[in-house]
């Protein structure tokens, strides 16, 4: 099949290559040109595990083009719009500039027929706002919203829990849309569930989903913090209601909270659309959600300030600076917004990680000095501050850190180290509710 995906961010590149990969024609386009000829070369422009062998794999196949003409689209028969949709830099709404600006680049050029399907994250009603436009293009419009996590992006586009088809309410396009989209996705529909649905059921259920998980992890520093009060373990507390199938293990890591380029920004502009609504009561919690998570930062600094005895003049290592591990994404990134709040307390700070350094680099202006290694991080450092959980930090040596700091002082924020390993070697060890 020929398809076409428009915006090659973390979202975009990955189903392109993945779509090239299970054997159809893609051509992937975006108005970034620097953007462009680096995927078209071979070289990913994030970290992203297993993208970087796909791509080269898949352009290798003659499968996957890449380009910043949108006339190169023409030939296809299915489009996705993978462009992102940030904040807005004045309200909690998403900025869907990107979206309206790729759709309107995009219609000129697209065949009778052609399937548009939307994968961004867009409010709901933003599809039925679109489709007037597709149809007067000649097209049909899909909603496609993507699940996918950083870290694991080849792998759940390759194998989705589910796929999700927001369908027109007219028929005849709704059947169109249908097949296109089967089509596309045949090789994965054995081993996944199909859910169809209208518009605005398919782009809430990517925004609930968000909105639940952000939920689940801001329950879980909630509680984090009744047990630092009450002298009891959240770690262990988690382990023991994850065992309750109705709650589930996962996203129960008490920490730094959460961030990345989806959660943050995705319940806020679920509470906004909501409150256009009329209905903005009903997702008031998701301002507590939004307030544990900040405060979970301030927490931490609080902490590290107080077992210092105050910030000013002290040195700190924030390890992490990418807002998980697997990835160079610095998007809300809860290690770099603790080393501002270090800062601003008077503290120096050195931030490290070992794949986020090139992203700071373009990023610019952020907080701390980013300096290559941990090693090189923690010298002379009165506190250690680990934010993000690469696995090279679960596996640190604390005896041999021991012999670099000034003072031997660790703030685990993700509960990712041993206690007793850490304090056997000579350290104050503080966790997330963690005795
Ligand atoms: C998220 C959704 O999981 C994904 O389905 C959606 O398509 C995009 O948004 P992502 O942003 O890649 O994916 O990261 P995710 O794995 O959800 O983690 C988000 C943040 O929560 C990270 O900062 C992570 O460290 C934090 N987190 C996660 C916790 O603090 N505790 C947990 O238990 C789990």
């Amino acid at each position: 099949m020929k398809l076409s995906v428009i915006g090659v961010g973390y979202l975009g590149a990955v189903h392109a290559a993945t779509m090239a990969s299970v054997g159809h024609d893609v051509v992937a386009v975006d108005s970034d040109e620097g953007r462009v000829a680096a995927l078209a070369s071979g070289t990913a422009p994030f970290v992203e595990p297993g993208f970087d062998g796909l791509l080269r794999q898949t352009l290798d196949s003659g499968r996957l083009h890449f380009t910043a003409d949108y006339r190169d689209v023409a030939e296809a028969g299915l489009h996705f719009i993978a462009v992102g949709t940030p904040q807005r830099p004045d309200s909690h709404a998403a900025d869907l500039t990107h979206v309206y600006a790729a759709v309107g680049s995009l219609l000129p050029h697209i065949r009778p027929g052609a399937v548009v399907a939307g994968k961004s994250t867009v409010p709901v009603g933003t599809a039925s706002d679109l489709e007037g436009r597709v149809v007067r293009a000649g097209g049909v419009l899909a909603w496609n919203p993507e699940f996918l996590r950083e870290g694991f992006a080849v792998r759940d586009t390759l194998k989705p829990d589910r796929i999700v088809y927001g369908l027109s309410a007219d028929a005849g396009r709704a059947g169109v849309a249908l097949a296109r989209l089967d089509e596309c996705y045949a090789p994965m529909l054995s081993s996944c569930p199909r859910l169809i649905m209208d518009f605005a059921t398919a782009e809430l259920i990517k925004v609930a989903a968000n909105a639940f998980l952000a939920t689940k992890i801001s329950f879980i520093n909630a509680v984090s913090q009744v047990c630092d009060a009450a002298g009891a373990d959240v770690t262990l507390l988690a382990e023991a209601i994850g065992l309750d199938e109705r709650i589930g293990r996962r996203f129960l890591r008490a920490g730094v909270g959460f961030g990345g380029g989806c959660l943050p920004k995705d319940i806020r502009a679920f509470r906004d659309r909501a409150a256009d609504l009329g209905v903005g009561e009903a997702l008031d919690f998701l301002a507590d959600v939004d307030a544990v998570n900040d405060s979970q930062r301030t927490r931490a600094v609080r902490t590290v300030r107080d077992l210092l005895g105050g910030l000013a003049g002290r040195r700190i290592a924030v390890l992490g600076a990418a807002f998980k591990p697997d990835s160079d994404d610095v998007r809300t990134s809860p290690g770099l917004l603790i080393a501002a709040e270090l800062e601003a307390g008077g503290a120096s700070v050195a931030v490290t990680d070992p794949a986020a350094g090139p992203a700071l680099e373009a990023h610019g202006g952020h907080a701390g000095e980013f300096v290559a290694g941990v090693q090189d991080a923690v010298v002379g450092a009165d506190a250690v501050l680990l934010a993000t959980e690469w696995e090279e930090y679960r596996r640190l040596d604390p005896a041999q850190l021991a012999g670099l700091v000034r003072r031997r002082v660790v703030f685990d924020g993700r509960n990712a180290l041993d206690p007793a390993r850490w304090k056997a070697a000579g350290w104050t060890y503080r966790g997330v509710g963690r005795r």
